[in-house]
């Protein structure tokens, strides 16, 4: 570890006169008191909150051990609440109807629009009023497949108010995979819109939506209606770019007709082949609801949505996630990681179809009455310097993101950063994966001017909420680390046998007691909830990470388990090769998988892309062989290396390492690559492959 990165950051002079926690005192005195008494803890944290009826019960019940019974976790025993409420009736009820709640930007900088707590409630309560009137009830599914409009956030909190469930489905998944998430959830409506421009790519939505539909009637699920927002119509086509060509032309031809219009026809309305009339336009329908609509209180263990996420075998998993422990920790864990104060403008760049976008989009920042900004576009459309351009406009002062976004536009230099006046920004937050040290540096440095806090929030889709974080204001930070445990949350690193490694060491990740934001279930499939995350160590909550604890007790994720490798009987993280080959100047991001090697075990096999202009040749890669054997040992040495143009990633940035191992061993049984955002990638790296292999 070089000092640089070694060194503290300490907490940003921006925040730290007024933050809700202001030192590591307190931090520590807040934590031991989250834990010595929950009770007491969130009990005063719920007063902010109206409970239609209070605790009758246990405040936390719970079992974490297989071998003593069934796994549960109940928080506020007999409490009545409703989210929706909490997160608009009571900011109206206060007088704040006309504070702004979204910023909603467009995917074309043209396009933009404002959305006032007092509209989202009344919009709310019409959507509410036309589930009721399709017969949703309290418990039922609705599956949502949409773009990152207002209607999104709209149709969520609906159905949360009127105490059914949502399943949100990213609107970069394909028919199979919609199909497959509303069959398991047993769907009965389907909110979706008609396309959405994202960068100069239309994503025919009602075209997958419709396939999806067919494919669920085949397997006998009764859908009673699907909901469309017109979209099209509201937004700005990609323009021509200066050099001719014209994006999305491809996409125009097929679905727009001469003046321009986007065509559905011979889809709307299809009754032959999906059977009775499922589809109803939302302006049509919605805007002839009455604006009011009673909330349904409902038990704070009662089931707010489910969202899936992948396992590592079998179909994906139904995370899950109940009404009142959820509320508590989305909200807290968003004033206190970001330390969100009244006149904040709070821009979170992930999409709703995420657990970021769930608890971070749409719950945390509305149950703190925040005003944020609701992105549709991605970070490089119009030009690499989109994100910056946003901050500058709205003057954002809390900004998170994800690594992969921050390593993308890394790429590009200082320079479209420089651009900007990003001086509003005051904490910048990350999610998803280990930070680099040097991706960290350079969002702290270059976006934020060395005057920011950095968060690198440590959660996962199960946790509900962050779980291992710094607070800005209390925290030094250590570039690369996620830190320490968040209130109510006790950390534990596990060796292979279940023994606790206390004070410094690497092991499993794993938690001791619940927190109130945990998921309670894999829906439909208890059992896989308590294999996946309770077998392995009784007792204890399992992340399926590794993490390092330091000599300071700074917690350092390593990432999952399953990237771990094992070289010559030395266990290495991917992630800490992959540290060590982007200190290179050359390189811009790197990806490192395990190989099958015959005396060693595993070797390790490096994909890497390289920084615009750089050349790719013998000198860099005996540069960058040396580079790891020097950061991390002789037995890390990288016996293979070879150019990335790209990585495959997921719709959400993930890097889908089943499929470099394939690519690293030369078989081209891929499997299932659907899910990539340029499944093209794929090929294009086995081209490369270097001839040694
Ligand atoms: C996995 C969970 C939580 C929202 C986004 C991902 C990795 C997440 C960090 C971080 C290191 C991280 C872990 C975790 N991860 N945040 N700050 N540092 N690793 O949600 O798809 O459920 O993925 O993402 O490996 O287990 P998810």
């Amino acid at each position: 570890m070089p000092t640089e990165t070694a060194s503290m950051f300490n907490p940003a002079s921006k925040v730290s006169k007024i933050s809700h926690c202001s030192s590591m005192e307190q931090y520590k005195q807040m934590h031991d008191k989250s834990l010595k008494d929950p009770e007491a803890f969130w009990g005063e944290i719920a007063k902010q909150f109206h409970f239609e009826e209070k605790v009758r019960g246990k405040f936390l019940d719970y079992n974490f051990d297989t071998s003593k019974g069934k796994i549960f976790v109940r928080w506020l025993e007999g409490a009545k609440t409703n989210i929706c409420y909490n997160c608009l009736d009571r900011h109206v009820l206060a007088g704040k109807a006309d504070q702004v709640a979204f910023y909603w930007e467009g995917n074309d900088p043209a396009d933009a629009e404002v959305v006032t707590y007092g509209e989202l409630l009344k919009d709310v309560c019409r959507v509410a009023n036309v589930l009721k009137a399709k017969g949703v009830a309290k418990g039922d599914s609705v599956a949502i497949y949409m773009p990152m409009v207002k209607q999104l956030v709209v149709a969520m909190l609906a159905v949360a108010r009127i105490g059914a469930v949502h399943s949100i489905v990213f609107g970069g998944y394909s028919a199979d995979s919609l199909a497959d998430r509303m069959m398991d959830a047993s769907a009965s409506v389907l909110i979706t819109a008609d396309a959405v421009w994202r960068g100069a790519k239309l994503i025919a939505l009602k075209e997958i939506a419709d396939e999806a539909l067919k494919l669920c009637r085949a397997k006998d699920l009764k859908v009673k209606m699907s909901l469309v927002v017109k979209h099209m119509d509201t937004v700005t086509a990609p323009q021509p770019t200066s050099n001719g060509t014209a994006p999305g032309n491809a996409a125009k031809k097929t679905h727009f007709d001469d003046k321009g219009n986007y065509k559905l026809d011979g889809r709307f309305h299809v009754t032959g082949e999906l059977g009775p009339l499922l589809d109803v336009w939302w302006h049509e329908v919605v805007s002839a609801a009455s604006s009011e609509c009673d909330p349904v209180w409902l038990d704070a263990e009662d089931p707010l949505f489910m969202l899936y996420t992948s396992g590592s075998t079998g179909t994906p998993k139904g995370v899950l996630h109940t009404i009142g422990g959820y509320m508590l920790y989305t909200a807290t864990t968003f004033k206190y990681s970001f330390d969100y104060h009244p006149g904040d403008i709070y821009f979170c760049t992930a999409d709703i179809g995420w657990i970021t976008g769930h608890s971070y989009v749409t719950y945390g920042p509305l149950l703190n009455g925040a005003t944020s900004v609701l992105f549709e576009g991605v970070p490089t459309y119009p030009h690499i310097g989109r994100f910056w351009e946003i901050i500058e406009k709205y003057k954002v002062s809390k900004f998170y993101t994800a690594p992969t976004a921050i390593r993308t536009l890394m790429k590009f230099g200082d320079e479209p950063v420089k651009k900007y006046d990003l001086s509003s920004l005051a904490v910048l937050g990350s999610v998803g994966s280990p930070s680099t040290p040097e991706a960290w540096l350079w969002y702290y440095r270059v976006v934020g001017d060395s005057s920011v806090s950095i968060v690198d929030t440590f959660w996962q889709t199960e946790t509900g909420g962050h779980v291992i974080t710094p607070l800005p204001g209390a925290t030094p930070c250590k570039p690369g680390s996620a830190c320490f445990p968040f209130f109510g949350v006790e950390v534990a690193l596990l060796d292979e046998e279940g023994h606790e490694i206390k004070g410094e060491g690497e092991g499993y990740l794993v938690f001791c007691r619940p927190w109130p934001g945990m998921m309670r279930t894999v829906y439909g499939n208890h059992q896989r909830f308590e294999t996946t995350y309770f077998k392995k160590f009784p007792g204890f909550y399992c992340t399926g990470d590794g993490a390092r604890r330091d000599s300071d007790g700074y917690i350092w994720v390593t990432g999952r388990i399953d990237d771990m490798l094992n070289v010559s009987g030395h266990l290495l993280s991917t992630a800490q090769v992959e540290s060590s080959l982007v200190e290179h100047s050359s390189v811009a991001e790197a990806a490192v998988v395990a190989r099958p090697h015959i005396v060693k075990g595993e070797c390790l096999y490096c994909f890497v892309t390289l920084t615009e202009g750089k050349t790719y040749d013998d000198k860099l890669i005996a540069e960058l062989k040396v580079k790891v054997r020097s950061k991390i040992g002789p037995f890390a040495t990288p016996d293979f290396m070879q150019l990335a143009p790209g990585l495959p990633k997921t719709r959400s940035g993930k890097i889908m390492r089943r499929v470099l191992r394939k690519i690293a061993v030369g078989d081209r049984d891929f499997g299932d690559i659907s899910t990539l955002a340029d499944p093209s990638i794929v090929e294009k790296l086995f081209e490369l492959r270097p001839k040694e292999t």
